[in-house]
């Protein structure tokens, strides 16, 4: 039975980790929560502050009957958990440019000048930028977005599976978005861990380290 306990211990939150497969499919997690989970999930950075990412929740029988042929090996993740999040990178973030930057000088973390000068050097960033790299921006900023939401799962005591195992080519459409403007990034199913997972072997860290 695993224990995931509502905690702001951060060594428990980490260290405990793991990807959880089954749930209590009796527990649902409300919408103020989901929320609020989602809410300081997006704390985390992104490049510019563009926030690229968008969620997806599926949570009720005829969303996750949409999702279960999409899900290839991960049935019993969407079939236990409370809520599969979807989460999509926009293309299109820098629409939200002059609301986020406009905020922020509405808020006074930034002088007016200071925010007109960012958004023409933002703007001419965009404008030269490729397809690719924003693509491959939308997806490093929602992999943050992705694994900061897990841990705060972790605080709010429930456990989480990244899944990259499904029909990305797929996912878009079936849920009525528009495929050329959101790109996938990951399903993430989360709920109340009905066991503890398996334990997962990590490289030795001074392998993956380069001093210089
Ligand atoms: C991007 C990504 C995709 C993953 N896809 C799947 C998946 O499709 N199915 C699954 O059961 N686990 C999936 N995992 C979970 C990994 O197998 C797991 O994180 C890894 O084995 C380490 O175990 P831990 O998460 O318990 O520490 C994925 C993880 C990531 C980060």
């Amino acid at each position: 039975m695993n224990t995931a306990l509502t905690t702001n211990d951060f060594n428990q939150i980490v260290a405990g980790r793991r990807s959880i497969k089954k749930y209590d499919p009796t527990v649902k997690i409300s919408r103020d929560e989901m929320t609020e989970i989602l809410r300081k999930a997006t704390m985390a950075p992104s490049s510019v502050n563009m926030q690229p990412w968008r969620f997806l929740i599926i949570e009720s029988p005829k969303a996750k009957a949409i999702l279960a042929p999409l899900s290839r090996f991960n049935q019993r993740q969407v079939e236990t958990s409370s809520a599969v999040i979807a989460i999509f990178g926009d293309l299109n973030s820098i629409n939200n440019a002059e609301a986020i930057y406009g905020k922020a000088v509405e808020l006074g973390f930034m002088p007016k000048e200071v925010k007109e000068k960012q958004l023409a050097a933002i703007s001419k960033y965009y404008e030269q930028m490729t397809p690719e790299i924003n693509k491959e921006t939308v997806l490093i900023d929602s992999g943050l977005v992705s694994m900061q939401l897990m841990l705060v799962a972790r605080a709010h005591g429930y456990d989480t599976n990244a899944i990259g195992g499904y029909e990305k080519d797929k996912i878009a459409e079936a849920f009525g978005l528009d495929p050329e403007r959101y790109v996938p990034v990951m399903l993430i199913s989360i709920g109340k861990a009905v066991d503890s997972g398996y334990p997962s072997v990590r490289l030795p860290i001074d392998q993956v380290i380069t001093w210089k």
